[in-house]
């Protein structure tokens, strides 16, 4: 991807037992998947607190991916249906705060699915490369310099 910036930055809330398996199996099977993808295992994505998506983009993240189980396939049932109405209101939330809703999104990746991992990963690689990086970014304390307005140099 030519347009994505080295370091453009993708976390994505995984659940173990689809997603996060698929991703492993990506790796077992050789599948080049794009290192700019910060996986985070998590039980099942029913546990994706909206505040962990909000702190990841807060820390710079460009985009965030959520992967759960294929529709009915969730181990706690009602998880994955839950997720998709924790990343609507994400995409709700940052709206409000002028960020891109696309950002965000939720797949379901079963733990065979290892293509279709490495596909919503590059998905999610190309929206950064259309939206540009993250500008919240530039304002996290751990860029202080880029904190200094003009007038205060
Ligand atoms: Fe996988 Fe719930 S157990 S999404």
């Amino acid at each position: 991807m030519s347009g994505v910036k080295e370091d453009t930055q993708i976390v994505a809330f995984c659940c173990q037992y689809c997603a996060y398996a698929a991703a492993d199996l990506a790796g077992g099977l050789r599948l080049q998947y794009p290192p700019e993808v910060k996986i985070i295992q998590i039980p099942c994505t029913g546990k994706m607190d909206i505040l962990y998506a909000l702190q990841a983009f807060e820390e710079g993240a460009d985009a965030v991916m959520v992967a759960g189980c294929l529709p009915g396939d969730c181990h706690f049932l009602e998880g994955n249906y839950n997720a998709i109405r924790r990343v609507e209101r994400v995409k709700d939330l940052l709206r409000m705060i002028g960020l891109e809703s696309q950002r965000i999104k939720m797949f379901h990746i079963s733990s065979s699915m290892a293509s279709q991992f490495v596909r919503a990963v590059e998905e999610m690689l190309d929206v950064v490369e259309q939206l540009g990086p993250n500008p919240l970014r530039a304002n996290h304390p751990e860029n202080p310099k880029e904190m200094i307005s003009e007038e205060t140099r």
